[in-house]
């Protein structure tokens, strides 16, 4: 990248897993990340482990359900920074378990929906007028193929016979935020876009870090390859509005 000021990214969620390799990788494009993390002391531990792998990393306390610890946030950032380059949108939850749609819980659904959706849509809000200062800048949406409406009706997909609904929904919804704040950010020299990880081994989903990877998995740093791929393009590529992943683009 040949900005001359310094690349901030957020990341939320970088404490593990997607999040925080995807830190380790932008900084050696000369990002300065801001770790977000909801618990203090696997946030600060994150950092520690970044900054003795050379990645210039500052922990920051980001519970995506919490409002006025979004609030407090950005304003953390606009005292410290003024601006922000990219906001990686990727924490996430998946609670329900494959079951039938008829039969899952909507208080399952609810707190999917509260991290995965009503989550991102406050932090978003809340620094767009950061990212506004610091335009050309960017939004990465971390969705998920299983949120892919054109995957869930194609009889050919492996994800036609998928059954998770509160989290196949709450991330096709993050496809809708990224359509919606695309179009209405295009003119602010803002970007979003969409990424799929891919199935990845992490903790995702109550995954134990010790269980055996299935055929299939990929590694994490491939489950960030195309997050950092993205947010290491210039930060004035107009690129916009797109649902991507490793193998190329998505339906919606
Ligand atoms: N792994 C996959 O197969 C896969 C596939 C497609 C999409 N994705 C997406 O990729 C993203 C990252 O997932 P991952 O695989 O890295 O899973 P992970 O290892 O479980 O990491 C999830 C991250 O989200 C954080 N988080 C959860 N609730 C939060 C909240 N309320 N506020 C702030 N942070 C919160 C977690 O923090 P704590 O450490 O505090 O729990 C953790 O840092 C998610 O959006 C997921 O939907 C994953």
């Amino acid at each position: 990248m040949t900005e001359s000021k310094q690349v901030i990214t957020l990341i939320t969620g970088a404490d593990k897993g997607i999040g925080f390799e995807t830190a380790k990788e932008l900084d050696q494009k000369g990002q300065h990340i801001l770790v977000g993390a909801r618990d203090q002391q696997r946030g600060e531990k994150a950092v520690e482990k970044l900054e003795a792998a050379g990645v210039q990393a500052t922990f920051i306390q980001l519970d995506v359900t919490n409002k006025a610890q979004i609030a407090a946030a950005a304003e953390k950032i606009k005292a410290d920074y003024g601006y922000l380059s990219i906001l990686i949108n990727n924490a996430g939850i998946a609670m329900g378990q494959h079951q039938p749609a008829s039969e899952m819980s909507t208080e399952t659904m609810r707190q999917e929906f509260d991290v995965n959706f009503f989550g991102l849509v406050d932090v978003t809000q809340a620094m767009i007028p950061l990212l506004k200062a610091g335009q050309p800048a960017k939004i990465i949406n971390v969705s998920s193929n299983m949120g892919s409406l054109g995957l869930a009706t194609d009889p050919n997909s492996r994800f036609y016979n998928v059954s998770s609904l509160g989290y196949q929904a709450s991330k096709a919804s993050v496809d809708f935020a990224t359509i919606l704040l695309s179009k209405e950010l295009i003119t602010e020299g803002i970007t979003v876009n969409s990424v799929n990880p891919g199935w990845t081994a992490t903790n995702f989903g109550g995954r134990s870090s010790e269980s055996i990877k299935p055929a299939g998995m990929q590694d994490v740093a491939m489950g960030a390859a195309q997050i950092v791929k993205m947010a290491s393009l210039p930060l004035a590529d107009p690129q916009t509005g797109t649902f991507t992943e490793n193998e190329g683009t998505l339906p919606w």
